[in-house]
């Protein structure tokens, strides 16, 4: 049994002002490594940052700050939610305003602050999607979107494609289309089929009498950022519509703006029957998920209103925090934004791409959402390890190995842009396939090591990793990558 010990370490984790002396803080980042290896999983030996001690600090805007004050340029956007930057003032100030009001609402008494984003969205939200369910994730949105089609149709059938992602619980699991993340789980829920993206025929062929719905991303981006051909949404709400099945899409990545337009399904004008939102729709400051759907569909919700509930779902902070986001969202014309600024981004790809054809193999993506295909895993590791050491920040798809995606919040300059694609450039003109060839073999000798330490009962960071502590410089990288790292420190 645990026992309560007065000097366990409980202490809360301190809070960070940046006039202060920061030595208090910089020792218990310096844990930060052990502490994710011991207490989050023995996989962090392995991070990157963990073994650059690039410990999170401080963020603003479009830049990420470590504690040992190194900037990132932010192309990620933590997989998308960062859409408004950030901290946005605006959405900051919002949600500690309603710290000072409701926190988490009673339960009880009419919460406000969900009715009123609920109606803020049913403005913003294609065609009659006008009722809203509130919960914590994407994965919780598409949970709910699942049941709600089976609810509403009596039906068991649901129709995924391959490569979806849409997250990982059991229900969002199914529809999932990756073996690597549902094998280990299975069986999963009966009734799932995945067909190929962007297959029309494929998708005709797999309605049966009991398909309830077709799920689908309307970018896939977990799946490579894979962009379908023109008309072929339409299609699909063509055909649905006319088998007389739902259909659900899945905008948690693609949904606030993002793509160019604040609904990627607006591109083609489509209205789905129930639409998924996430990520960015807490503003980078709350999490929050919501499914929409018609007053039709939502009868079915009626007689039973808590048949599906959530204790934190529509809770006032993260309410509040989207309703600031759709603000700034729209205030800012941060969708257009992003389509102005995602031509620029692609166009300067795509010259790289008619550069070095022998490394990038395909640049894609609508908007900010941008996937950009290496000819090698290998290859699109080693450049994204040499991004992270020069201060720009990148991320692979789960389900794509070869494809870095390029996510930034929307507020990203020309001249942010600029300055990633001419330090990509930079790093495309250095690395030869023989690094290419060197560096996989040394990164299967690195893991090897930290297994021999694992099994010796050393941690990792005591072995090989660079000590967090005062560490100083980014080990392993060239004089010119110091250089340009230096160049961008505050
Ligand atoms: C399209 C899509 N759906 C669902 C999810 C799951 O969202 P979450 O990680 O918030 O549960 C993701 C996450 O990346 C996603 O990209």
């Amino acid at each position: 049994m645990a026992v309560y010990k007065k000097d366990l370490q409980v202490k809360r984790f301190p809070l960070l002002r940046k006039s202060q002396d920061q030595d208090h803080y910089r020792e218990i980042a310096a844990k930060a490594l052990d502490n994710s290896i011991n207490h989050l999983n023995f996989a962090y030996s392995q991070k990157l940052s963990g073994a650059e001690g690039a410990v999170e600090f401080r963020d603003e805007g479009v830049y990420t700050y470590d504690i040992q004050g190194r900037r990132y340029l932010d192309c990620l956007g933590g997989f998308g939610i960062f859409n408004v930057g950030h901290r946005h003032p605006r959405v900051i100030d919002a949600v500690k305003r309603q710290l000072d009001q409701v926190c988490l609402h009673s339960q009880e008494l009419i919460n406000p602050w969900s009715a009123h984003l609920a109606s803020q969205l049913a403005e913003l939200a294609p065609g009659d999607l006008q009722y809203s369910f509130f919960c914590n994730s994407g994965t919780e949105a598409v949970e709910g979107a699942i049941k709600l089609a089976r609810l509403y149709s009596g039906k068991s059938e649901i129709i995924s494609t391959k490569n979806a992602y849409h997250g990982v619980s059991m229900g969002a699991l199914s529809a999932t289309g990756r073996d690597v993340f549902r094998k280990p789980f299975e069986p999963l829920l009966n009734g799932f089929k995945h067909v190929t993206f962007g297959d029309i025929d494929a998708l005709a062929a797999a309605i049966t009498d009991e398909t309830a719905a077709v799920i689908l991303e309307p970018i896939q981006g977990e799946g490579g950022i894979n962009v379908p051909a023109k008309g072929y949404l339409k299609a699909v709400r063509k055909l649905t519509a006319e088998r007389g099945i739902l259909l659900i899409l899945d905008e948690v990545q693609t949904g606030m703006g993002r793509t160019g337009r604040m609904f990627a399904c607006e591109h083609e004008n489509v209205v789905p029957d129930i639409i998924c939102l996430a990520k960015a729709l807490g503003g980078g400051v709350m999490p929050i998920g919501a499914f929409m759907a018609s007053a039709k569909i939502w009868k079915v919700l009626e007689p039973n209103p808590s048949i599906h509930n959530s204790t934190f779902g529509g809770n006032p902070l993260a309410c509040t925090a989207a309703s600031a986001t759709i603000e700034v969202l729209c205030d800012e014309h941060l969708p257009a934004r992003a389509a102005v600024m995602g031509n620029y981004f692609m166009r300067r790809l795509n010259e790289l791409k008619a550069k070095y054809p022998s490394m990038i193999g395909d640049v894609r993506g609508m908007g900010l959402l941008i996937g950009l295909e290496f000819k090698t895993a290998e290859l699109r590791q080693a450049v994204q390890v040499e991004l992270f050491h020069r201060g720009v920040l990148v991320a692979g798809t789960m389900n794509s190995n070869k494809t870095f995606r390029i996510e930034p919040p929307l507020i990203i300059t020309e001249s942010q842009i600029a300055f990633m694609v001419d330090t990509l450039q930079s790093i495309l003109a250095e690395f030869t396939q023989e690094d290419i060839e060197t560096l996989s073999p040394a990164r299967k000798k690195r893991a090897a090591g930290a297994k021999r330490a694992r099994a010796k009962g050393k941690s990792p960071s005591q072995t090989r990793l660079a000590p967090v502590k005062g560490a100083k410089t980014i080990k392993g990288k060239s004089a010119k990558a110091d250089k340009q790292s230096k160049r961008i420190k505050k």
